[in-house]
Order: structure tokens, then C-alpha cells, then sequence
């Protein structure tokens, strides 16, 4: 059985197939990116209704298959903006009208994790989710999710996204990010661990106030972002790790693409003697093939329901 998965809940439009075993057949996506500002959300959601039909046809052709090849159609019903999910859901809609298929409509988050997991063959690893909107410390439990940590204000590739908004760096601004910290040098920031949860916005407040005060350079802001927000999400990860004895460490989202955060993942994780595990980069950041994944484990329990803009992990 082949699925089809369609992703649209922030900046990309992504389509992709895959196999009831898990076999990635297609996954092509189209990201809509700015040098300017950041994503506005009716923008994005225009940029998505553009590009629609051709990455369907590419990812169609990329799988040399035609609609009868495909089972059924999952889409990302949540969370997300709500006009770029409506966008989505449109195609899902429109689509499956075409070629006589069924809808199940699935949670963004969850496609993140359980991508991750089928990929690294995991049984019941510990996940650190890090994207644009999402930072959070999940475990499951009797086939559900429990969220042990999280950020109390803005997500961390969020936080990093605003920190390029006022360095300059355009969108996303996270691997702009990344290479200027390998120029930079420490400088003292607040860490902001408050019990499992973390918080970012007071660090992207400080840096912002250096940096206006032309203090300091871009270079040293990118560099000790990162030390002191990696540094926290790895004390909360560990911390969750140590309490629920999990013995593999997953890690997924946008975020998990930067290479300073894996090392101080994998640095912890071989302290306490458990494994590390990424997601290879095509299935990190948002795309189609996770969220067909995702609606294949939830076939038999979801289905067309339509938009769900603040849908959380652990409500599923
Ligand atoms: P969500 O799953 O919460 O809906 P999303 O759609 O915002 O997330 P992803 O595609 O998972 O996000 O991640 C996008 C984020 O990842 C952006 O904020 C971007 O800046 C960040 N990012 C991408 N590459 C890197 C990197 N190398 N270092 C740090 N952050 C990165
Ligand atoms: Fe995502």
C-alpha cells in the first residue's frame, strides 16, 4: 500500500509518498523563504497555493506513479497557520474528490516523531523536539504522548528566526546562524531552565539590547545563543532521560539540522551510556513523506477533520 502525504502548516508545501513498510517513495516540497521579513502567514499560504500542483506532479513522477498507485491521502490538519493549513486542506480535499480517495487528517508534531522512529527502527526512544514553533521533551506511553517538557514562551528555531530578523540575516535565519557562530566567542547570557520547561524569549530580549547598544558582534550573539539554548534543552532532555530510564535519545524538527546541538545530544547521551539518534536531513524538517507515515499508523482512527490550528501532540 502507498500513501500520499501532504504538508502545510508553516513555510513549506510538501508532498510525499510512502510504503506501509515505511519506504520513502517521493517527498518533494517547495519552501517559501524571504530575505526580508519573516513569514507572513497570508503569504506563505499564496506562495503554497502556486506551487501546489507542481510538486504533487513532481512527486508523482519521482515515485513513476499515478493516482491508482496510491491508497489514500493523509494531510497535516494541525497545528500550523491557519491559512497555510487551509491551504492544505484544499488540496487534500480537492485531490482526493479527483481520485476517489480517503482523507485522514494528522498532527504536524506527530509525523515529526514518528518519521524519526520508523527511519531509526526505534522501540521507545526519549524525543527532543526542536522546530520553528515547537520546543519540546516528549516520551510515549500505552500509545500516547506525553509531553515532559517544554518551552514556556516562543519556540527555539522561532527565537532564532527573530534573532535574524534583528541581525539581518533574512529567513530562516538558523544555518545563517550556525556558520557565524563558528567565528564567535562566549559571552555571558541569562539560562533560562525553569523546572522541565525552558524559555527563550528573555536571552533573545538581552542579545537584542547588546546588540543595539553595538556592544558586541553578530558572530559572539550567534555563538552564545547557541551554547546557552542547546545547553538548557540538553540539561531538560537528560533530565528526562534519567527519570524515565529511556536508553534512546531521538531527535527531530527543523532545529535538529545544526550540528553544535547534536554534539552536546550526543555528548550527554554517551555520559549516561543511551543512544543518540537523528533524522536524516531530507526527513528533519517539514515535509510530505512524514506526514503519509504518520497517516498510515492513523488510518483506522482518523480521518476528515478538517483544520486544527493549536493541536498539540499529547491531545491526540
Ligand atoms: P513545526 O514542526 O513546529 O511546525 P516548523 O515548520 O516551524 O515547525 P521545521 O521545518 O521543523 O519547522 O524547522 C524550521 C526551523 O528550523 C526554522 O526556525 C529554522 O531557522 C530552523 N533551522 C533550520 N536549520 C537550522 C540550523 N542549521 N540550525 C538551527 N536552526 C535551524
Ligand atoms: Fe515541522
Amino acid at each position: 500500500m502507498n500513501i500520499l502525504g501532504i504538508e502545510s502548516t508553516a513555510h513549506t508545501f510538501g508532498v510525499g509518498i510512502i510504503t506501509d513498510s515505511g519506504d520513502v517513495l517521493a517527498n518533494v516540497k517547495d519552501s517559501f523563504t524571504s530575505t526580508a521579513a519573516g513569514m507572513i502567514p497570508d503569504q506563505v499560504a499564496q506562495h503554497h497555493r502556486e506551487v501546489a500542483e507542481t510538486v504533487l506532479a513532481q512527486a508523482l513522477s519521482s515515485a513513476k506513479m499515478d493516482w491508482n498507485d496510491i491508497a489514500f491521502l493523509a494531510y497535516s490538519a494541525g497545528p500550523g497557520l491557519d491559512p497555510c493549513l487551509w491551504a492544505g486542506y484544499h488540496y487534500a480535499k480537492l485531490w482526493a474528490g479527483q481520485h476517489q480517495k480517503k482523507i485522514v487528517g494528522v498532527n504536524h508534531c506527530c509525523a515529526h516523531l514518528s518519521i524519526g522512529k520508523i527511519w531509526n527502527k526505534l522501540r521507545d526512544p526519549c524525543y527532543l523536539y526542536v522546530s520553528g514553533v515547537n520546543t519540546q521533551i516528549i516520551v510515549q506511553e500505552d500509545n500516547k504522548y506525553h509531553v515532559l517538557g517544554e518551552t514556556l514562551d516562543i519556540g527555539l528555531g522561532n527565537m532564532l528566526d527573530k534573532l535574524g530578523r534583528i541581525l539581518g540575516l533574512g529567513f530562516p535565519a538558523g544555518p545563517k546562524i550556525e556558520q557565524l557562530a563558528k567565528q564567535g566567542k562566549y559571552l555571558q547570557l541569562p539560562y533560562a531552565v525553569k523546572g522541565m520547561d525552558v524559555s527563550f524569549s528573555g536571552i533573545l530580549t538581552k542579545v537584542q539590547q547588546l546588540y543595539e547598544q553595538q556592544k558586541v558582534s553578530a558572530e559572539d550573539i550567534c555563538f552564545s545563543v547557541q551554547e546557552v539554548c542547546f545547553a538548557m534543552c540538553t540539561e531538560v532532555v537528560e533530565r528526562a532521560m534519567a527519570n524515565t530510564g529511556k536508553q534512546e535519545l531521538l531527535l527531530v524538527g527543523g532545529v535538529g539540522a545544526n550540528q553544535r546541538l547534536c554534539e552536546m545530544l550526543q555528548i550527554m547521551c554517551q555520559e549516561r551510556g543511551a543512544a543518540f539518534y537523528q533524522v536524516p536531513l531530507d526527513l528533519a524538517g517539514d515535509q510530505g513523506a512524514m506526514i503519509a507515515w504518520e497517516g498510515f499508523l492513523r488510518k483506522e482512527e482518523s480521518g476528515d477533520v478538517e483544520i486544527k490550528p493549536h493541536w498539540r501532540a499529547d491531545d491526540v
